[in-house]
């Protein structure tokens, strides 16, 4: 590529710039409406346990590998494997993670509009005085089952990261995150003292922290291993995407590192907020699922003197984080069609949302609003499929491409620039090339007797 291309191609200003828009679109609804949502459906401490390996030996991998590629071909990632390899069939990556994000798009925006109306909700008071967990279960039936609210909150989810991608990258995507992320930080150690200290803590304490082995099985470490790229972004060509404006001087695994470290750490003190709260106060069960979370935050707000300003601002904080996701998602699909079809990005960006919006609207649908949608549990299967298999497919697909077509010594290369030592490169390359691959393979195969 010559010097003239690089510069007309974005660039983060720097590399705490990317750390930050990376750890932006992986720290969003994953860490604090999924995370605690499987957690709760998964027999909680041992499923603790299982993510924060997977995170630790698998996510860390993936994400590495999808940095590698995306620095190295410079493009979307399509584009970025056409580059490394080109003419071959593994450009089928890049195809199903533009699919994939899509998708994805369109259920997560849904939840992101949840996080909307329960900012608007919060504001107008309807979480005053003493509340009780019957009383949020009701909020949030009666909130989720109106279709024209849940359809006007997604609307303006889909809006916003639209404009924001048709903006560009630099633009776009940095601004948003450098004050915005360290203040969500600062307000979830704020709310889990406060959680920790209610009285009657301690069975949501040993919930989530003390694991009951009894529990492990197949289910938990494929919802554990889905979680795990789910919440770090990976498997979709996000961060292969995000790779691609990193600058050749920067160290690709330190960055990988923190950006695990910090979602890890997001994900870890929502889940000390969340079931604390739940076994202090009664009403909720751990199990409720997409709904777990809209139920449960309400109720430390009544906790907390001044609940109303600290409810406010979570889900505005909620609002930004998801947004952060949302754009990373949409910078998928446009990327492909601005570096491959020369669409212009602010054409890619709208049609592409248009498709996420009417894609979206049966799940927007399937939380009460319309029978027949909510008792197929689309948005569930939706989240099912999109935000666990796939992203184990594409993650398998893109360790086997780095492992055995480009082959590790290269994408070695590539991480040496900005890494001359790399020191854990025998590691990594056992991983990329037989762990990873080994433990989704089995994974996959033995996913038919896990759901039924
Ligand atoms: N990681 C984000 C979250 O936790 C969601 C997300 C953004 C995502 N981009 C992705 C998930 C790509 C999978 C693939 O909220």
């Amino acid at each position: 590529m010559t010097a003239m291309e690089e510069s007309q191609r974005g660039r983060w200003g720097s590399k705490v710039a990317f750390i930050f828009a990376a750890a932006g679109s992986a720290i969003g609804l994953g860490n604090i409406w999924r995370f605690p949502m499987a957690v709760g459906q998964n027999g909680g401490a041992v499923f603790v346990l299982v993510y924060l390996i997977a995170v630790a030996l698998i996510g860390f991998t993936v994400m590495l590998a999808e940095l590698s590629i995306g620095r190295r071909g410079q493009k979307n990632p399509v584009g970025a494997i056409e580059h490394i390899k080109p003419r071959s069939p593994w450009k089928v990556i890049g195809y199903l993670g533009i699919f994939g994000a899509v998708c994805l798009l369109s259920f997560y925006s849904v939840v992101a509009g949840w996080a909307v109306g329960y900012l608007v909700k919060t504001a107008s008071g309807a979480f005053r005085g003493e509340i009780t967990g019957q009383l949020t279960d009701r909020v949030f039936t009666e909130f989720s089952a109106n279709p024209w609210q849940v359809l006007f909150y997604f609307i303006i989810i889909i809006c916003i990261t639209t404009y924001v991608i048709s903006k560009g990258v630099k633009g776009g995507i940095e601004r948003w995150t450098k004050i915005l992320m360290p203040m969500l930080f600062v307000l979830i150690v704020f709310l889990a003292i406060r959680a920790l200290t209610l009285p009657g803590a301690e069975a949501g304490i040993s919930f989530y922290l003390k694991p009951d082995f009894s529990k492990l099985n197949g289910t938990v470490i494929l919802y554990a291993l889905g979680q795990a790229f789910f919440s770090l972004s990976l498997g979709m060509g996000t961060m292969l995407t995000y790779g691609s404006y990193i600058p050749k001087s920067d160290n690709l695994v330190s960055s990988a590192g923190w950006v695990c470290f910090s979602d890890t750490l997001i994900a870890f003190l929502a889940g000390i907020i969340i079931f604390p709260t739940l076994f202090a106060i009664p009403g909720i069960e751990p199990t409720a699922g997409e709904s777990l979370v809209f139920k449960v935050f309400p109720l430390i707000f009544s906790k907390i003197p001044g609940g109303l300003i600290f409810g406010v601002l979570f889900f505005l904080l909620l609002t930004v984080a998801a947004l952060t996701s949302t754009i990373s998602l949409l910078e998928v699909p446009v990327a492909y069609f601005v570096d491959e079809r020369n669409w212009s990005r602010k054409k890619a960006a709208w049609i592409v949302g248009s498709l996420a919006f009417i894609l979206g609207i049966p799940s927007a649908f399937s939380t009460g609003a319309v029978p027949f949608l909510t008792n197929l549990n689309f948005i569930g299967n939706m989240n099912f499929v999109f935000g666990n298999l796939w992203l184990a497919v594409g993650s398998l697909l893109i360790c086997l491409f780095v492992g055995f077509v480009w082959k590790v010594k290269n994408a070695a290369e590539e991480i040496y620039s900005g890494n001359p030592r790399f020191k854990l490169r025998p590691l990594w390359s056992f991983s990329v090339k037989f762990l990873t691959p080994i433990v989704i393979i089995l994974i996959l195969i033995f996913i038919k007797d896990m759901v039924s």
